[in-house]
Parts: C-alpha cells; sequence; structure tokens
C-alpha cells in the first residue's frame, strides 16, 4: 500500500496591478500524507479541528471529486494535513489543497495530469487560475480565461528578490475581498493598470528596481479592499519607508507582501509595527520564490 506526500507551495497574487492575473509562488507549503482507507481519517498539524470534519476538508473534498469524475467509486483516504499557509490571508491556502488533491489523485489513478484535466476539476473549486498554477507549477505566472480556456506563461523571476509577508491576526475571505469591489471600473483606471502590469513585467526583466514601487500600485481592488484592512496605507508607508522597493496586498488580503533584495527584518519589523498601531497583532516572514511547485513524494 502506497503512502504519497504532496507538498505544496503558498501564492501570493495580483502583486499589485496585476488583478486576477498574476501569481507567485513562495516558500511556505501545505503537506498532505495520503495513503488508502475505507473511510475518511484526518489528521491535522497544528490541530485544527473544522479541517478535521470530512464534509469541510477541502483535501478531501477534491480527492473524492476526482476519483469520481473519472466514474470510479471514492471508498476514503487517510489524510496528514501539516498546515503551515495561514487560513484566509491572501496566501493561497485552498490552492495548496485542492492542487495537492489533483497531484495525488492523478498519481493513484496514472492518469496523466494535463492542462485540461486540471482545470476541470480544480474550477469546480477555485476559479482563480493566478492562485491555482503557481502552487502547481511554482514560480512567477500570468494566467487568464478565455471562452472556458485558461493561457498562461511562467516568466523568470530574479533570483536576489524576496517577499516579505505580513500576516495579521484576522482572517479575510476572497468571498467578502471581491464583494466590495465595483462592477465596473473607468477607463482611465483600466490605463493606469495595464501600463503598471506593463512597467513591473519590465522592471522584472532589466532589474530595474527603483520602478517596483510605481508599478505595483492600482486601482482595480486595492483601493476597495483596503477599507477592510486596518492601516493598510500606514504599513505600506511603514514598508517603504524602511526600504522596499514595491509593495501591495497578497492576493484578496488579509497579508500584505514587500518585494526587496535587502533590508528584510527591517521591512518586516516596520510593517508589523504599522499593524500594531491599529492594534492588531500581526507576524512576518522572509520568503524566497519557489521554482518547482507541487512536488509529489512516494514514502512507502
Ligand atoms: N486574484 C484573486 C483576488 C485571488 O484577488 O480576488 C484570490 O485568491
Amino acid at each position: 500500500m502506497k503512502v504519497l506526500k504532496v507538498k505544496v507551495p503558498a501564492t501570493t497574487a495580483n502583486l499589485g496591478a496585476g488583478f486576477d492575473t498574476l501569481g507567485l509562488a513562495l516558500t511556505l507549503y501545505n503537506e498532505f500524507i495520503v495513503e488508502e482507507h475505507d473511510g475518511v481519517v484526518i489528521e491535522t498539524e497544528p490541530r485544527n479541528l473544522y479541517l478535521e470534519d470530512p464534509e469541510k476538508n477541502l483535501f478531501v473534498k477534491v480527492l473524492k471529486y476526482a476519483c469520481e469524475n473519472r466514474g470510479k467509486t471514492f471508498h476514503g483516504a487517510k489524510v496528514k494535513q501539516i498546515n503551515n499557509v495561514p487560513v484566509a490571508r491572501g496566501l493561497g491556502s485552498s490552492a495548496t489543497a485542492i492542487v495537492g488533491a489533483i497531484v495525488v489523485s492523478s498519481a493513484v489513478s496514472k492518469i496523466p495530469l494535463t492542462d485540461e484535466r486540471f482545470f476541470d476539476i480544480a474550477y469546480k473549486f477555485e476559479p482563480h487560475p493566478d492562485n491555482l498554477l503557481p502552487a502547481w507549477k511554482g514560480g512567477f505566472v500570468t494566467a487568464l480565461t478565455d471562452n472556458e480556456k485558461t493561457y498562461y506563461n511562467q516568466i523568470d523571476f530574479p533570483e536576489d528578490l524576496k517577499a516579505v509577508v505580513v500576516i495579521p491576526d484576522f482572517e479575510l475571505s476572497t468571498e467578502k475581498a471581491r464583494s466590495v469591489l465595483p462592477e465596473k471600473i473607468s477607463l482611465k483606471d483600466g490605463i493606469f493598470n495595464v501600463q503598471r502590469v506593463s512597467l513591473f513585467l519590465s522592471a522584472l526583466q532589466n532589474r530595474r528596481y527603483d520602478l517596483l514601487k510605481v508599478a505595483m500600485d492600482d486601482r482595480f481592488h486595492q483601493p476597495y479592499r483596503k477599507e477592510l484592512i486596518p492601516n493598510f496605507d500606514k504599513v505600506l508607508e511603514n514598508a517603504y519607508d524602511a526600504g522596499a522597493l514595491g509593495v501591495s496586498l497578497s492576493g484578496a488580503g488579509s497579508a500584505i507582501i514587500s518585494l526587496s533584495n535587502e533590508n528584510f527584518d527591517q521591512i518586516g519589523n516596520a510593517m508589523v509595527e504599522g499593524f500594531k498601531e491599529a492594534g492588531i497583532k500581526a507576524e512576518y516572514k522572509v520568503l524566497d520564490i519557489d521554482r518547482e511547485g507541487a512536488k509529489l513524494e512516494i514514502l512507502e
């Protein structure tokens, strides 16, 4: 009987102006250790009773769906879930579960994991390729969905940049963070973002880090979402004062990320301080870019 382990990276989507488009994998991982079992048994580390409920555990739900999707009966699984990616902070914790389960189910069924099969299953649970793709493939990815087909491309990301991620002590669901967005945006704001995404990609390509600050500004989502994040502007200001090159909300929030090639701890502490002034506890992590994506290991 095989025991499989899949390790899936956290992700940060958007990176400012690249709303619903850009995503980056980070060196923070959730792990899922799975073996066949009659019935579902879930163990979590650290202990999380919500995730131990088979009806609620996303990894198990996707595993079951992926199995039934190819006409098989799902008999159960024994799952040990090691959670390092904080939930509902805009760091792709749901994507780790979805990607992990799809990778495991493909390995078990020996069905090649094509893009078509991946998206067919993944989109039943989360419609955001900007999280799903970096979690699956690693690195820096740009993605779009057109007419039910997903187009994507991996882009080089400079080796010397790290992400300083500040994680406040409150959850923000993607659903809530999307509910505050307007239905329509003006042409002016559209142009504002298109210009910045282009500048961002070119600044990374030719290491013009002086351009990252202006390139990571945004008018599509952050101006609306920041109302849900106390002291958002102050956290950004503190990060820039401490030497950050570019700062943005991570995904739908509530975490905020700074890109930098130095002063990592100063930036992290300055961002934590920004939240503290609003009475919010926070911690920071200095992370590299994960370049491998989901990794499957056969344990025995
Ligand atoms: N791009 C999506 C958003 C990511 O910002 O809502 C959701 O995880």
